[in-house]
């Protein structure tokens, strides 16, 4: 099965995508996850991405189409993928569907995870990372078991420079304008479940497992 997570930035497409990838056994890409390596790496694709998620708006397509189409290409044939914050506008999700139709594959279901700009904006605010292993917590509603350290790998957290409210708000501009009309490309594809991101955690995960058991 391959599959998309979409939805709003903070909606939880990261939290759930480590736990779908697990239940699944499907291969987690994550294209903010992708992009922050390449930075840390201080590559020029992070170089150029930089100045671009700091101000909380879009990598151009053609970066992220040639970054993303690189990393499906490395995986087995028989084995499934799970594609988190990708694509993320109309033209990604053209390139996409071309350059899979073109290795035999295509997305089986698109899971979009609703959630109110008001909420997304307590969730960001809150967020602390592991710049190790990329697994999310948040101070109040999934803290970690020891303060400041992540439960899997007990790295100190960190927090993301584009979860101040000011990027805060351009990154949800820029979802409302550019990622949005991807709900209708999917629907129309006969590809989309919705799933309400307001729901606890575990909640969320078992909603996201019931839509894709049906594929
Ligand atoms: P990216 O890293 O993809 O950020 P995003 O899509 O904005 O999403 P987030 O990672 O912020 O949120 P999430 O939905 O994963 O939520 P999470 O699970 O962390 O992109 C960053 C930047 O990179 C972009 O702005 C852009 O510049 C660039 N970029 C990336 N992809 C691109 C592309 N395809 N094209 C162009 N540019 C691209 O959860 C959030 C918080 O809520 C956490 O603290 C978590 O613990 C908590 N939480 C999660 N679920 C729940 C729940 N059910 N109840 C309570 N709390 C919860």
């Amino acid at each position: 099965m391959n599959l998309i997570l979409l939805g709003p930035p903070g909606a939880g497409k990261g939290t759930q995508a480590v736990k779908i990838a697990e239940a699944f056994d499907l291969v987690h890409l994550s294209s903010g996850d992708i992009l922050r390596a390449e930075r840390k790496n201080q590559t020029e694709l992070g170089r150029q991405a930089q100045e671009y998620m700091d101000k909380g708006v879009l990598v151009p397509d053609d970066l992220i189409l040639s970054m993303m189409i690189g990393q499906i290409g490395r995986i087995d044939a028989g084995r499934g993928f799970l594609l988190d914050g990708f694509p993320r506008t109309l033209a990604q999700a053209e390139g996409l569907d071309q350059r899979l139709e073109a290795a035999g594959r295509r997305i089986d279901r698109v899971v979009n995870i609703v959630l109110s700009d008001e909420i997304v904006t307590k969730r960001l605010t809150g967020r602390w990372s592991c710049p190790q292993d990329g697994r999310v917590y948040h101070e109040m509603f999934s803290p970690p078991k020891a303060s400041g350290k992540c439960d899997a790998c007990g790295t100190a957290l960190t927090r993301r420079k584009d979860d101040e409210p000011s990027v805060v708000a351009q990154r949800l501009r820029t979802y409302h304008e550019e990622t949005r009309p991807l709900e209708a490309y999917y629907s129309n594809r006969g590809l989309m479940a919705n799933v309400d991101g307001s729901a606890e955690v575990s909640a969320v995960t078992d909603a996201i497992r019931k839509v894709c058991q049906a594929v």
